[in-house]
């Protein structure tokens, strides 16, 4: 791919702010200690919330070349909304990245798509950048409409962006039947997923943007699978979640990259 991969980690609900420390530590000496280069391959890491600025003290005093974000956010910047946290203030934590849409959030917590449009917004108000999450399950995909069916959802939350802000987005296409269950899609299925997404990103706003945008895949991902899937031309990187909770497993597959 002519982009910079990026490997993702979403710990989901996994690690303490202790546990979550030492994996940071012990990533960034395995990444050293292989002479591992970040400016060809980014690597970010999603803990939970109440991990980040532990992350975020980490990664300043050894100046980590990590980065990292949040796995959900608010669409609205402050006020009376308990249990929610805002754009600006995982910003104001060095926040690169915000997961929108995944899966398990759409599956356990009632959201539609103007909530989504909304939540993208926000983050790149706040000047993050967000991973927006889509993916067909078993039922589209018996069907045959799964590609449609990714495409519409990225389609659908983006649309009404703006050129410059469209070209900041990464897409993740997880298939739902992937995630968790160790069945990798073919490295072919995954490639046609996220080549229909850019050519759909080049319809509405135009080659430059659909060529900027990076469009990562998840589901069930390994060391063993990584690199025929990122061998694919249009996908340009990883969303990891179980692989993601061992440090060196996490660290080969950046390095496979
Ligand atoms: O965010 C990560 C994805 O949901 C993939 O999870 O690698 O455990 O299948 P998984």
């Amino acid at each position: 791919s002519v982009r910079t991969p990026l490997v993702v980690g979403n710990w989901k609900m996994n690690f303490d702010h202790l546990e979550a420390t030492y994996f940071v530590q012990k990533l960034a000496w395995l990444l050293r200690d292989a002479h591992f280069d970040y400016k060809r391959c980014e690597v970010a890491l999603m803990p939970s919330f109440t991990s980040l600025r532990s992350v975020q003290v980490l990664v300043d005093a050894d100046r980590l070349n990590i980065k990292y974000g949040a796995q959900n956010v608010s669409v609205t910047n402050q006020g009376a909304f308990t249990g929610d946290v805002s754009a600006d203030m995982l910003a104001r934590l060095g926040c690169s990245y915000v997961l929108i849409g995944h899966s398990e959030r759409r599956k356990y917590h009632p959201v539609d798509d103007a909530n989504i449009v909304d939540q993208v917004r926000a983050v790149l108000t706040a000047g993050m950048r967000p991973i927006l999450c889509v993916g067909e399950g078993l039922e589209e995909r018996r069907e045959g409409i799964e590609l449609e069916y990714a495409v519409s959802q990225v389609h659908d939350v983006t649309r009404d962006l703006s050129d410059d802000q469209a070209s900041q987005l990464i897409v993740a296409y997880e298939p739902v039947w992937a995630i968790g269950t160790g069945m990798v899609a073919t490295p072919s299925s995954a490639q046609d997923a996220a080549k229909a997404i850019r050519e759909d990103l080049a319809q509405t706003f135009n080659n430059h943007v659909a060529q900027a945008v990076r469009i990562l895949y998840g589901g069930s991902v390994s060391s063993k699978n990584a690199v025929e899937t990122l061998d694919q031309n249009d996908v340009d990187g990883f969303l990891v979640g179980g692989a993601a909770l061992d440090a060196d497993e996490f660290s080969l597959i950046c390095r496979l990259a």
